[in-house]
């Protein structure tokens, strides 16, 4: 029995599987609108089997977006361009997740394959970065950002809040707040971009802060009976790495109490030129830690590339779901490729009746 293909209840939901597309930035929205370029790519994800299906990081204000072609969702006339692409991946049987981000410092960039770096300052299409202290990301990205005064601070905890209303209201049953990889959650919480002086600064207790209160703020709004879960850099591969990650452990319980029922496990991305150590699913063993530690279901992601490696994962405990990224780019049809490889009963019937009935002759006959 394959434990890839067993299913994984959290609130009221129940995945078919622990496969799960990690949000996955596509860069391609007009003003934060979202148009049928995710629609086809959304749908086609998820009728490839997942459990679960994350649209990509959506900007909470318009200076929260990496780019000028990130989704958002700060308006109500986004939201309703989201409805369809909520409905499609629900159709497939996927879950249908969103994740909630501000860019912070990392914001006002052009796009990965249009050269990565910010936006050049004489560039109309660029903006004023925000972030908790003046201090700039560095290498490609080198504007300062403005420190934020007590009220922005007030004001993306809004935005955060009114997004989530809206991501409920477009049919997502499933939200990420990110607070990774240099964005502005990130950067509130590690001491190399927070150098404030206030009650959001200075010590570890005040780094959180930013991040516990965005927490509650969300869940006062989002369902109880729907999963609200948090994509966290746990380490920063800065040689302080158990420091950083006892503390991050600790602050997961806080997140947890504040309302957060999974963490999607990641790495900071916070300074730039760091010693990644880049292995297949070099993270498993931090994400098997944190449920254990914090003890709270876990997604393990980067590198899952192999199915007998995402199903070990799951069997052997380390992670509740699987984040399948790049490997989904490659083929949509990924989780029927792992069916087949890992050996499931049936495993056409991972994919929709158009596409099983024709392939189910790959299950042995007697
Ligand atoms: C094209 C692309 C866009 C991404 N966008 C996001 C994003 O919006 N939010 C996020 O948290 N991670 C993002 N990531 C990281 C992925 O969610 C994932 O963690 C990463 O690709 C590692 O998983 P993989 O090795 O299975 O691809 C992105 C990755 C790729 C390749």
């Amino acid at each position: 029995m394959s434990a890839l293909f067993e299913p994984f209840e959290l609130k009221s939901h129940c995945l078919r599987n622990r496969i799960a597309v990690p949000p996955m930035c596509q860069y391609m929205a007009n003003e934060g609108l979202v148009n049928e370029w995710h629609h086809i790519h959304y749908a086609s994800i998820a009728r490839g089997g997942a459990g679960l299906v994350i649209v990509e990081a959506t900007a909470v204000s318009p200076e929260g977006r990496i780019t000028p072609s990130c989704a958002g969702l700060w308006s109500d006339k986004q939201g309703e361009a989201f409805i369809p692409i909520a409905q499609a991946i629900k159709a497939a049987g996927s879950v249908a997740g969103i994740q909630l981000a501000h860019a912070g410092r990392k914001a006002s960039a052009n796009r990965p394959w249009e050269g990565n770096g910010h936006i050049a300052e004489d560039d109309h299409r660029g903006w004023q970065t925000i972030a908790p202290s003046a201090i700039a990301f560095g290498a490609h990205l080198s504007k300062v950002p403005r420190a934020m005064s007590l009220s922005d601070i007030a004001q993306v905890r809004e935005e955060f809040v009114m997004a989530a209303r809206r991501a409920l209201s477009a049919g997502f049953e499933w939200l990420e707040l990110h607070f990774a990889h240099g964005y502005l959650g990130q950067s509130f919480l590690s001491a190399h971009s927070n150098r404030r002086s206030d009650g959001y600064g200075g010590n570890v207790e005040n780094r959180r802060r930013f991040l516990i209160e965005t927490m509650s703020a969300v869940r006062e709004v989002w369902p109880e009976h729907l999963p609200l879960t948090v994509r966290l850099g746990v380490i920063e591969y800065d040689n302080q790495d158990e420091q950083t990650l006892l503390e991050a452990i600790a602050l997961i319980r806080q997140l947890k109490n504040a309302g957060a029922d999974l963490v999607n496990v990641s790495t900071g991305f916070n300074i730039p030129n760091t010693d990644t150590p880049w292995a297949p699913a070099f993270l498993a063993p931090i994400a098997e830690r944190i449920r254990h530690e914090a003890g709270i279901p876990v997604a393990a992601a980067w590198g899952i590339e192999s199915p007998a490696l995402a199903d070990r994962l799951v069997r052997d405990g380390q992670a509740d779901l699987v984040m399948v990224g790049r490997a989904h780019l490659a083929d949509p049809h990924w989780p029927y490729a792992a069916a087949r490889t890992l050996g499931v009963e049936r495993p056409a019937w991972v994919l929709p009746p158009p596409y099983a009935h024709w392939l189910e002759r790959y299950t042995p006959v007697e």
